[in-house]
């Protein structure tokens, strides 16, 4: 087997919002592929990004009233927290908002433009004159000119689902001032699409795309290929256009060129080389893992693109479906519309990647999350057929052998089948057949727990004499259980870790050559993963419900208006100090209260505070706050209350306190 050279990506997720399971079947997807070549020996990279530009980050940034910067970096922050958390494990995490993406857009942009691909020309749009900026499509609202609903978007109606240009709409307003849209003229620049419709048409099928994608592009092709539009005008969210100034790179521009840009910065801090990978020449292999929703861009733009500018094109594309939840489209109010910490937060993130993983094929079809389903897989394949051979023959082991394996291999041609059948797998890991691979691995699952069932070793452990038999039949047991765990690892990275622990030895490499485990001391077994809990999914449903509750109350509408103003002599009499929550308690017989003691530096204060809708008393020890420490004393029902916290926030359940920070200490004078 030669080594491979290979750098796969993910499609980049937007920055202006959580990762979420629709997400997460691509991330799981790439990253079970990605680890499967590096556990074949291949040099495999797995590149991904933010995606950060654009006229959504921007107003959603305007509307936090913070910088686009500074919501991309705290979005950042939490997309890698999450897919760190699903094993989702990156060779490199960058943002398209980097310079090495600045040079490559640049650069290919001149590429293009110097191979006579692009070319400018005034276009009308519709424009907000109240926050002086063109509108994109879904940013205009109206009645639908078919059905008359409200409230609708200018790309579409979700109501009757026609389908028609913003000018269309009945009574249009701003979706972001809800002023009346005038229409302006601006010079835009234009990709020549058309000049590429030889290449696209050789490359579309050429084997680099799957059937389905391929005969949807033939179609695409055969209509003719329009100009794309690639700059938009100021104020916008990206980078300017080297000699046009006031004009900015569409997002979508500079968003798979974020592909390279990563790349490069992963190049700069390890020192491999770029060219190897990216050249016109490239003998590398390159994969894109996308959804089905932005096939155009990275079949017909991207290729194009990379051609125009003299660099090589994707060796595929990878196109999967969408994910649905119980049968239906991902939905807020039924609470299926689940972001990643919201599972993280109640369940092992490794039932998804099973279930993702027994769910997923090479095609572009749907995949379903149903949850009795996803229950009743997980529970059966991992906990009832897998981790029940190790649970079943290691007690054995341990109390009986002081935890060492037999010294020969009870049955050599159960454990080669078991080898054998590494060809098959690997096979369909490769073509990203990873259901076929899972039900393979469970057929050999079944054959272990067969062979146990026949051994019958809990009567051969009350039977004289049969000791060396029991030893030989649970090491037996023990090494079909380990070749299982090798050929799971790509998909459960985190048991295959706790199993090395468990049996004291890497799992390292493709399975071909795995020997059993002979005459080996291996360690305590601790319960690798236990059985789904119904009422976690429960959790999960009714918290994703809840953030949707929690979403508009972002809006600064929503929050009281501001108080009659004060003088400053008032305002300098309060002092606030920073208090530490060192204890907080709950209040026999009060709703809405908790008892909370305060370290202030010098002295330690018992204060009263209405926010139990918002916090567990557990969640707030330790934290910080800022309280008022002159405020008169006041007995209140259920005692003196010496000052008073403050929270920020509209609040019920939204309240916020401050979190430890190197910068605050309790007693500090807040000014
Ligand atoms: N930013 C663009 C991609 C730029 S790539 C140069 C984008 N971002 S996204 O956050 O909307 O989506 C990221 C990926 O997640 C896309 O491949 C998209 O198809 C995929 N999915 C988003 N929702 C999904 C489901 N509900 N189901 C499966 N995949 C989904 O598009
Ligand atoms: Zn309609």
């Amino acid at each position: 087997m030669s080594k491979r050279k290979i750098l796969a990506t993910s499609a980049l997720p937007y920055a202006n919002g959580p990762i979420h399971l629709g997400h997460l079947v691509e991330y799981i997807q790439t990253d079970i592929w990605t680890r499967f070549q590096k556990q074949r020996g291949h040099e495999c990279y797995y590149i991904c990004a933010d995606d950060t530009h654009g006229t959504p980050i921007m107003l959603k940034a305007d509307s936090l009233g913070i910088k686009p910067e500074e919501l991309i970096a705290n979005t950042y922050q939490q997309h890698f927290a999450d897919f760190s958390e699903f094993g989702i494990v990156f060779d490199n995490y960058h943002s398209t908002h980097s310079e090495e993406n600045r040079e490559f857009s640049s650069l290919i942009y001149k590429r293009l433009r110097d191979g006579g691909h692009i070319s400018s020309r005034s276009i009308t749009q519709a424009y907000d004159p109240v926050k002086e900026m063109f509108l994109p499509d879904r940013f205009i609202k109206g009645e639908c000119p078919k059905c008359g609903a409200a409230d609708q978007y200018g790309d579409g109606c979700e109501v009757c689902g026609a389908t028609y240009s913003p000018t269309d709409l009945k009574n249009a307003v701003s979706a972001v001032s809800g002023e009346k849209p005038i229409e302006k003229d601006s010079v835009h620049y234009f990709f020549n699409l058309a000049n590429f419709t030889q290449m696209l048409q050789n490359w579309t099928t050429a084997g680099h795309l799957q059937a389905e994608v391929s005969n949807k592009l033939a179609e695409w092709l055969g209509g003719g290929l329009q100009q794309w539009d690639i700059s938009r005008d100021a104020p916008y969210f990206g980078f300017e256009i080297p000699d046009a100034p006031g004009k900015y790179f569409y997002v979508w521009l500079d968003a798979p060129i974020g592909y390279m840009a990563s790349f490069k910065n992963f190049c700069d801090k390890t020192g491999l080389n770029f060219d190897e990978f990216w050249a016109k020449d490239s003998t590398a292999e390159l994969y894109h893992f996308i959804g089905k929703d932005i096939t155009y861009f990275h079949a017909l733009f991207w290729p194009a693109m990379l051609s125009g500018a003299n660099f090589r094109t994707p060796s595929a594309i990878f196109v999967h479906g969408f994910l649905t939840v119980n049968g239906e489209k991902m939905s807020k109010s039924r609470g299926t519309f689940i972001q990643a910490r919201t599972y993280l937060n109640h369940l092992n993130p490794e039932y998804l990647r099973y279930y993702f993983a027994a769910k997923l094929s090479a095609g572009l079809d749907d995949l379903d999350l149903n949850f009795d389903d996803f229950s009743q897989r997980v529970n059966s394949d991992l906990v009832g057929k897998v981790v029940n051979i190790a649970s079943r023959c290691s007690g054995f082991i341990a109390k009986r052998f002081e935890n060492k394996l037999s010294d020969n291999c009870a049955e050599p041609e159960l454990f080669q089948s078991f080898i054998d059948a590494n060809e098959e797998i690997a096979k369909f890991y490769e073509n990203r057949e990873f259901g076929k691979a899972m039900r393979e691995i469970m057929a050999l699952a079944d054959k272990a727990n067969q062979y146990i069932d026949e051994k019958k070793p809990w009567l051969m452990a009350k039977e004289e004499g049969k000791e060396a038999e029991l030893q030989q039949v649970c090491s037996m047991g023990i090494n079909l259980f380990r070749v299982l765990i090798a050929y799971l690892k790509p998909v459960l990275p985190l048991m295959a870790a706790n199993v090395e622990e468990f049996l004291n030895t890497p799992l390292q490499g493709w399975i071909n050559e795995m020997q059993p485990l002979l005459a080996h001391t291996i360690n305590e077994f601790k319960p690798l993963m236990t059985r789904v809990d119904a009422e976690k999914i429960a959790a999960i449903v009714a918290d994703s419900q809840e953030n949707l509750e929690k979403t508009p109350a972002v809006k600064a509408k929503q929050f009281d208006p501001i108080a009659p103003e004060i003088e400053y002599d008032d305002f300098s009499k309060i002092d606030l100090r920073i208090a530490k929550i060192v204890k907080a308690e709950h209040v026999e017989g009060a709703e809405k209260l908790l008892k909370l003691t305060l370290d202030i530096g010098d002295e330690t204060r018992q204060v009263f505070a209405g926010i139990k809708s918002a916090y567990a008393p557990e969640d707030l020890q330790g934290k910080l706050t800022v309280m008022v420490a002159n405020l008169k004393p006041r007995k209140m029902k259920f005692g003196m209350s010496e000052g008073m916290v403050l929270a920020a926030g509209p609040g019920g359940k939204d309240l916020w306190v401050l979190h430890p920070d190197d910068g605050a200490v309790a007693g500090m004078r807040v000014k």
